[in-house]
């Protein structure tokens, strides 16, 4: 049975007041359509079909390397002319989610619940709201209030007694396939706002001796749509709070979850420890005991245990073995990897880089394309000189070398194991295994010298 995702993504967005389509706005650091589409893959749906109208092509080129069926809907004509438009290539057969591009945060396992309420063709999720004003509302057979459903009417459609309703649609279904190409050519768009409404659907599938499932999301966001920045921000708060509470139920220390942003996915040890304020971002990977220390922004990350970050430190796409110290203040950039027990100070930068173990910069380094071996120690002010203007080069600083400080490392140019090399030194050519290199200015001295004086 082929099972297909429908994403509506036709709205044009105008209260975001932006240039950025709705659909393409980050929470939690991916597009809201992103977001959905991550959701369709773990259901492992067959089809994915999105509707879009304004903005299309941006919309488009953003998921130019997913498998998506894109489904124009020039003109905004309601929800269930938006469905409309995909049944030309919408199988015959088989089942479909109908989703939005702007409600985000459904959850896999409300949908597969979802699935299962839909065995007599059709289910729908709904909810509870304290205040329901705006919502389409469950109309359901008078015995009582868990009768079954009859029908849903728009909020703009309700007569006063219906308006006392406090269950509403949030709009998201499971449909069989044949039911979508029977029912949706029959719509009509006479009602109060001349739309055709994809709701229309629930009275005939009740005419055709349907019984309509339901089901309640687990969390209220996942069925929470945005429409303006404001919902957006809200929305992205209460996801942070979400998956902060999942991280504290895995054992993460977060001195406060509400000062800690993941945008992107986390996987942890035990006894990790998450100072304020600290940014994750993209796939980040934190081993037993590792601390991060307040402020601190990490993108694809992986830190072994017993790793301490200080505070402020950025690190982008690196590696870092076990028991390392970083920071404070240090930035680690793309293709950084350091062994175990490396120790990378203050203002100390490092990029494509590979560091051995129990080798040291603490102190205001620049070390870019380069290879240090094992227990070297690199001075304060230390530059690998890497970029001819033109052509990057590397330079390779074997074991136990200790290279003093303010040295500028001229590549490509290699230092040998043991080597020295003086504080201050400009070294263009290599140095040979365990000898001293210097290469500065030899150190005059006039005696009894006097300064200018004044008057
Ligand atoms: C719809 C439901 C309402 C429900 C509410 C939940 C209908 C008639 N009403 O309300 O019962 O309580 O959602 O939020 O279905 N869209 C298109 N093309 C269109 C119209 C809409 O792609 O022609 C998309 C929008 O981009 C949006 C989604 O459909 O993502 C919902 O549209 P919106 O106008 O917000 O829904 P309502 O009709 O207000
Ligand atoms: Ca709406």
């Amino acid at each position: 049975m082929t099972l297909s995702v429908i994403i509506l993504a036709a709205g044009k967005g105008t209260r975001m007041n932006s240039r950025l389509p709705k659909v393409l706005q980050p929470l939690a650091g991916q597009p809201l359509l992103g977001h959905v589409l991550a959701q369709a893959q773990r259901l492992q749906v067959d089809r994915i079909i999105t509707v879009y109208g304004h903005g299309g092509e941006q919309v488009k080129s953003a998921f130019a390397n997913h498998a998506i069926e894109w489904v124009e809907q020039a003109e905004q004509l309601g929800t269930g002319h938006a469905v409309q438009v995909t049944l030309p290539v919408l199988p015959q057969t088989g089942q479909s989610f109908i989703l939005y591009g702007d409600v985000p945060l459904v959850q896999p396992e409300t949908l597969q619940r979802l699935q299962q309420a839909a065995s007599s063709g059709i289910a729908m999720i709904t909810l509870d709201l304290e205040n329901p004003t705006g919502y389409g509302r469950i109309v359901r057979s008078p015995q009582d209030q868990y009768g079954k459903i009859q029908r849903i009417v728009e909020h703009k459609d309700a007569n006063e007694v219906e308006k006392q309703i406090t269950e509403v649609n949030t709009g998201i279904y499971c449909v069989d396939n044949a039911r979508l190409h029977q029912w949706l050519p029959k719509l009509s768009n006479q009602n109060v706002q001349g739309e055709y409404y994809l709701t229309d659907i629930v009275e005939m599938a009740v005419k055709d001796g349907l019984e309509i499932g339901s089901v309640q999301p687990t969390f209220e966001f996942e069925v929470e749509g945005v429409n303006d920045r404001l919902q957006l921000s809200n929305l992205e708060r209460r996801y942070q709070a979400y998956q902060a509470e999942q991280l504290l139920k895995a054992g993460v220390t977060l001195f406060d979850p509400s000062r800690f942003d993941l945008r992107g996915q986390l996987s942890v040890g035990q006894d990790v420890r998450i100072d304020v304020n600290v940014i994750i971002e993209g796939d980040c990977y934190l081993g037993d005991g590792v601390v991060v220390g307040a402020g601190c922004v990490l993108k694809n990350a992986r830190v072994a245990a017993g790793t301490v970050i200080q505070p402020y430190s950025v690190l982008d796409d690196v590696t870092v073995g076990a028991n390392s110290a970083i920071g404070p203040f240090a930035r680690l950039r793309p293709g950084t990897e350091l062994a175990d027990d490396a120790h990378i100070g203050n203002f100390v930068e490092v990029k494509n880089s590979r560091i051995g173990s129990g080798s040291k910069a603490n102190h205001l380094a620049y070390i870019g394309d380069a290879i240090v071996g094992e227990g070297s120690n690199i001075g304060a002010g230390t530059i690998t000189c890497n970029y001819d203007g033109a052509y990057k080069h590397q330079t390779i600083i074997g074991n136990h070398a200790f290279i003093g400080s303010n040295s500028s490392l001229v590549a490509p140019v290699e230092i040998g194991d043991g080597a020295t090399v003086g504080a201050g030194s400009v070294i263009t050519k290599d140095v040979a295994g365990n000898a001293l290199a210097i290469a500065r200015g030899q150190q005059r001295q006039i005696e009894n010298y006097q300064r200018p004086r004044k008057g």
